[in-house]
């Protein structure tokens, strides 16, 4: 996107206000590579032809049955969580990430993915999607359940890390079944997990964190997996906005990083 494409975006009313709440988000926008579109995303990361992007995202777009089986069984839960006050949101990735996930699986084909923070699943279920269409590779899932009405040690998560499941569900409980073949979901801390998971995996083709959003979590994460990632594998990850751990990550390893609205990030090995 062009810097006067950019100037005009910024301009418009909804971002405009957005700038001005938000002036380190609207520098970033125009400073960096942010983009805000997944073709565009998806481009920009993988580096592949439009036309392969945009049929990979009609595909996924016109896949009815999966959208209204994630999404029907996603909204019933997030409006139970406003109207009980118990959240804001059910915390789960938006269409667009998801789309992102889906076609860069399509296009990349991995054999081995690796994602930290299921909850209830939205994001597993794109790519565990993708896989069963490439009929391909393996999604290993680290996720620290925390569910709805249920009593936990103080210490138990952290603030940027809550999200809810219903009462007496695993996390990922909204994926549907027929895609679930190529899926393993280790429970537990990804500080806890990470070694015995890397070590038995030993190569990653794409990561993806969604996680404790914290910046230690966060730059522990990336730092942990980058050696086990192949060369032009992909590291993504969620609410890249919320700190500075992705921004120092990318500047550390030389690689650029690629923002999708500020919600989402890539960077290539
Ligand atoms: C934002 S949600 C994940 C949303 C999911 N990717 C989706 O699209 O629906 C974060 C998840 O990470 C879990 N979590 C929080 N801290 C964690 C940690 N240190 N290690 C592993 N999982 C953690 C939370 O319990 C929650 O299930």
């Amino acid at each position: 996107m062009s810097m006067f494409e950019k100037i005009k975006i910024i301009l418009t009313p909804k971002y405009f206000i957005k700038g001005i709440k938000n002036p380190r988000r609207a520098f970033e926008f125009l400073r960096k590579d942010l983009v805000f579109e997944p073709e565009e995303f998806i481009f920009k990361i993988t580096g592949l032809s439009w036309q392969q992007i945009k049929d990979y995202v009609k595909e996924i777009k016109s896949n009815k049955e999966f959208n209204n089986y994630i999404w029907e069984k996603y909204n019933q839960f997030e409006k139970y969580l406003i109207k009980t006050k118990k959240a804001l949101n059910a915390g789960g990735t938006s269409k667009e990430v998801g789309i992102i996930l889906y076609v860069t699986m399509r296009l990349l084909r991995p054999e081995i993915v690796l994602e930290t923070g299921v909850a209830n699943g939205i994001s597993s279920a794109y790519i565990l999607l993708a896989l069963a269409k490439n009929q391909k590779g393996k999604l290993v899932s680290i996720d620290l359940p925390y569910e709805l009405e249920k009593e936990y040690p103080l210490d138990y998560i952290r603030n940027e890390g809550k999200t809810f499941i219903p009462h007496g569900k695993q996390p990922g409980w909204l994926i549907p079944e027929n895609v679930k073949k190529r899926w393993e979901l280790v429970l537990g801390r990804s500080s806890e997990k990470f070694p015995e998971v890397l070590n038995k995996l030993r190569k990653i083709d794409i990561f993806i964190h969604d996680s404790e959003h914290s910046y230690k979590n966060m730059i522990w994460e990336y730092t942990t997996v980058w050696p086990f990632l192949n060369k032009g594998g992909i590291l993504f990850s969620h609410d890249v906005s919320w700190n500075l751990a992705f921004d120092n990550f990318s500047n550390k390893v030389k690689r650029k990083g690629v923002k999708y609205r500020a919600e989402f990030g890539g960077i290539k090995k």
